[in-house]
């Protein structure tokens, strides 16, 4: 199923999605006593991640020391790098809370060839979740933002990665357009989660938020399309402008 949440300001966007995260994560805690999300790179999580460390029922509620953090991809740079993600949310996330490092599971970025980082992403959720073979683990709750472009993770448009089959965890690519290398989460060690979030906000988003859910079905074409499941949609009033007015339910 596919829900749309449309907020008119982004502020009041990341202020409900910090409320939802902090809720989701009580509730998995109670039920079976951890929650492991998959936190999206970008620069859109760093406002999500000021509201989940200003907002006080946030801050001080969410049972942090529960909460296993995993990352939906990576840009293949050194961690002090200001363009890597497990960096941007060191600053903006980790080093704003007490959470154990043990619990945050950064993807690899020191190895000289980038498909030996995705085999170590792969081994490394192999060995937190306790996988048997050919299985895919299931995070609690998956974060993906949109490119202008409509890929989401670093599932490019025209990629080989989006071919990926259904017991590839983590790959590898070039991307070209960006001149770096990039690793990824597959599309379907992303559908195998129990619910993903979208979180889109600006004008130069609009056109790729119409083209993936409502424009034809082009996979290649609008990658985020490959992502499936319990999705819920948070967009500003600016990304959603495009699309037609039965789609703007908040
Ligand atoms: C990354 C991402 C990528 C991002 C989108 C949106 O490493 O860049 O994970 O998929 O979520 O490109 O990026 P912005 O939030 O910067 O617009």
């Amino acid at each position: 199923m596919v829900v749309l949440k449309r907020f008119a300001a982004p502020e009041a966007l990341f202020h409900a999605a910090a409320l939802d995260f902090s809720q989701r994560a009580k509730q998995a805690v109670q039920d079976k006593g951890a929650f492991n999300v998959v936190l999206s790179g970008g620069s859109t999580p760093k406002a999500f991640f000021d509201a989940l460390t200003s907002i006080s029922a946030c801050r001080d509620q969410t049972p942090w020391e529960h909460i296993r953090f995993f990352f939906s991809d990576e840009r293949y740079l050194s961690q002090n790098s200001p363009d890597n993600n497990f960096n941007m949310a060191c600053k903006y996330l980790f080093s704003q809370l007490a959470i154990p490092a043990a619990h945050i599971y950064p993807i690899p970025t020191h190895y000289s060839d980038p498909v030996e980082a995705a085999a170590a992403y792969s081994a490394t959720l192999q060995h937190c979740f306790q996988l048997a073979p050919n299985t895919l683990p299931v995070f609690d709750l998956v974060y993906l933002g949109l490119g202008a472009d409509a890929h989401t993770a670093s599932l490019l448009p025209g990629s080989s990665v989006l071919q990926a089959d259904h017991n590839q965890m983590v790959a590898a690519l070039w991307a070209a357009d960006l001149n770096m290398h990039r690793i990824t989460l597959t599309a379907p060690l992303l559908n195998n989660a129990s619910d993903i979030v979208f979180m889109v906000t600006g004008a130069n988003k609009a056109p790729a938020v119409r083209s993936v859910l409502e424009g034809a079905t082009d996979t290649n074409r609008y990658p985020a399309q490959l992502i499936h499941g319990p999705i819920t949609w948070y967009l500003d009033a600016v990304a959603a402008e495009q699309l037609d007015d039965n789609d703007k339910s908040a």
